[in-house]
């Protein structure tokens, strides 16, 4: 997963910072970032807000370690503190920040409501939550055996994330916050050399949810896209692409 999330932050890294320069929020200095994972958003964070502190918070240590050890090698040691969490217990002190921002993890957690109503608890008055949510997986073939691929994998992660596409807009507001912006972006990125790398460790990762759901047939199908030696496997293509979207809500604490 680790290596997954480290081509994935790669991959979208230009829209990560666009979407940060999109927030309403003005030079902030205490910032966590929660469910941090291997650090896409930590690095982008402070990639844009040259004073900040980044506090970067998750349960899986494997993760953590790649981030410090990622810090250490760009010479920002000094400007993160990682903390090992586990966000649907008892949640670390993590300061008074004024920005939190939590991508692609609020959807784990098992009692969304009582973790926004937790980042509204610890956020500095005025301070500004963003939730980035995406819908699903990329996709990266278009082809009908993807979409069989997806629905399969979909079913089995509904049971597992189900807040995963929600709506956040009426979570936060219930949470407490004033939700003052909302946007989608659309994601399409070509093939290159990373795209192939990101397409393959994704669908392998995908392979393992679905093989009690698809047909004899499209296991066949989906398994030759993974032999690195079929001449029609993922790594002989020239048509694949990034396709997906991330949705984020800035929300501000009164
Ligand atoms: C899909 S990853 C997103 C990582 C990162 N934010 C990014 O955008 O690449 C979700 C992250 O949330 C973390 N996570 C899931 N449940 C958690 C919990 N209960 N407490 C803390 N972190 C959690 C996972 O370990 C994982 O690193």
């Amino acid at each position: 997963m680790a290596d997954i999330l480290d081509l994935d932050a790669e991959v979208v890294a230009e829209h990560t910072a666009d979407l940060i320069r999109w927030l309403p929020v003005d030079r902030p200095r205490q910032v966590v970032d929660l469910g941090c994972g291997t650090g896409a958003g930590t690095f982008a964070l402070l990639a844009e807000f040259p004073e900040a502190h980044v506090t970067a918070v998750d349960t899986d240590v494997d993760h953590l370690r790649r981030l410090r050890d990622k810090a250490c090698e760009l010479g920002l040691a000094d400007r993160v503190t990682t903390v090992q969490a586990d966000l649907d217990t008892t949640w670390p002190d993590l300061g008074t920040p004024d920005l939190v921002w939590a991508s692609a993890s609020m959807h784990h957690m098992a009692d969304p409501a009582r973790a926004l109503r937790q980042v509204h608890d610890v956020l500095a008055p005025g301070g500004l939550f963003a939730v980035v949510e995406l819908a699903g997986f990329p996709r990266f073939l278009g082809t009908d055996l993807e979409d069989r691929i997806h629905a399969a994998s979909d079913r089995r992660h509904a049971d597992l994330v189900p807040h995963r596409g929600a709506d956040w807009g009426p979570k936060l507001t219930a949470a407490g916050f004033t939700v003052e912006a909302e946007r989608t972006l659309a994601i399409h990125l070509p093939q290159s050399e990373v795209v192939g790398r990101y397409a393959l460790a994704g669908l392998r990762r995908m392979r393992g949810t679905v093989d009690d759901v698809l047909s004899a047939e499209d296991l066949a199908a989906f398994d030759d896209l993974l032999d690195p030696h079929s001449p029609t496997g993922l790594l002989h293509r020239t048509d694949l692409a990034v396709r997906t979207e991330r949705s984020v809500w800035a929300a501000r604490k009164a």
